[in-house]
């Protein structure tokens, strides 16, 4: 028998390369999603990458008795892998109430929903953003956390603290919060990918809409930050070494070799590039001219964040493989391919 793991958000981005790589380990994936930011195509495209079609239940997670309704269903389980959030920052400053509904009450039904039957290994989608501007680089699990400055960020600060206070209310519940710097990238197949919803706010995929010709002009937030060009500089992580590292995370829990109830590890590879950088890379990678303007900073962007990745190293035996040509590379692969679906 397969060992069961629930992967909230799974048809999401990070979700659904997750949930490649649990079914590639040999995991019986269920997926539970509200499809409020994805599609059920992710379903199929997992089986087109894998050869198998994971367990889908289409759920709102903020409804208590759907949750608990799924969640009985598939009570076999051996773990939580939870993404399911909103997790659009300037949204979040808009809509701050929408935010902390959606995020905290699917994080709380979950955890409520999973213990009820002794459900009790989580993994936790957490944020470099926890960060805040940090005084020291590059950052350690030690670095202390700030209030971040979008509403979206603070859900993932205090999530990390209901995590905190409730792994040491439930001595038999384990959780791992990975502390994600940026993702970017896309499956090698170019099958799934991250799919923006409207004007893209993250860097990569505003660059390659700019490429395909859906976006006139990339923008560039300012050039005059302490940095070795001017513009902010960012630890870029491929999306599937961020997943790979979930597979080992959820084993770390179910082969009880957590140290502590809650653990922290940073998930980037230890570089920064700069916004200038990336653009550099992307024209040389795909031989041709970005169309982009330096314009105002944006608010709330710090400097520089980029990972120390010894914890993880150490503790999880994880590292990032993939180098910015191969994030650059498939993203724009996706991008086109995704251009051809549509048209
Ligand atoms: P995504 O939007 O692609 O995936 C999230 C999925 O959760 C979507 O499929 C959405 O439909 C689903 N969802 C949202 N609310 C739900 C609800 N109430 N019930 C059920 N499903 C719900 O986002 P992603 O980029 O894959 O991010 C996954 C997680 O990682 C999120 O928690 C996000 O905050 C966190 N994270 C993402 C990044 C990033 O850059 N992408 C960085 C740091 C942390
Ligand atoms: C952002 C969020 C962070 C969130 C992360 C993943 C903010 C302030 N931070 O991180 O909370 O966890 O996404 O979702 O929104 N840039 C441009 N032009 C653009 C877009 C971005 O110059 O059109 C620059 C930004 O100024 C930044 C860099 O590119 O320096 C990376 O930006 P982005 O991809 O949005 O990620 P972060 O801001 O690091």
């Amino acid at each position: 028998m397969k060992t069961k793991i629930i992967v909230t958000g799974g048809c999401g981005y990070i979700g659904s390369h997750t949930a490649i790589e649990l079914i590639e380990n040999d995991f019986d994936v269920v997926i539970l999603d509200d499809l409020s930011n994805s599609t059920e195509k992710t379903i199929s495209r997992i089986h087109k990458i894998t050869g198998v079609t994971p367990t889908f239940v289409q759920v709102d997670l903020k409804d208590p008795v759907a949750t608990f309704k799924v969640f009985e269903t598939h009570k076999d389980a051996a773990g939580v892998i939870h993404f399911a959030a909103h997790k659009a920052v300037g949204e979040s400053v808009q809509k701050p109430l929408m935010y902390y509904k959606n995020n905290f009450y699917s994080l709380l039904n979950t955890l409520e929903a999973q213990s009820v039957h002794g459900i009790n290994n989580f993994i936790f989608s957490s944020s470099a953003t926890v960060y805040g501007t940090p005084n020291t680089l590059p950052i350690t699990e030690n670095n202390e956390t700030q209030r971040p400055f979008s509403p979206y960020g603070n859900t993932k600060k205090i999530a990390e603290e209901i995590l905190d206070d409730f792994t040491k209310s439930n001595k038999s519940f384990s959780a791992i919060s990975l502390r994600y710097f940026n993702p970017i990238g896309a499956h090698e197949s170019g099958a799934i990918g991250e799919l923006p919803n409207g004007i893209p706010n993250n860097l990569m995929p505003y660059i390659t809409q700019t490429a395909a010709g859906v976006r006139e002009k990339l923008m560039v937030y300012g050039n005059d930050y302490p940095t070795k060009d001017g513009t902010p500089i960012r630890d870029y992580i491929h999306v599937v070494d961020l997943a790979k590292a979930h597979v080992i995370a959820i084993k770390r829990l179910l082969n009880n070799k957590q140290e502590t109830p809650l653990e922290f590890f940073n998930l980037g590879t230890g570089l920064g590039y700069s916004v200038l950088d990336v653009i550099k890379s992307f024209e040389s990678v795909t031989n041709s001219k970005l169309n982009y303007e330096i314009t105002e900073r944006r608010d709330g962007d710090v400097p520089q964040l980029y990972a120390s990745t010894d914890l993880a190293k150490e503790k999880l035996g994880w590292s990032a493989d993939r180098k910015l040509n191969d994030m650059i590379s498939s993203s724009w692969n996706w991008e086109q391919n995704l251009r051809s679906e549509t048209k």
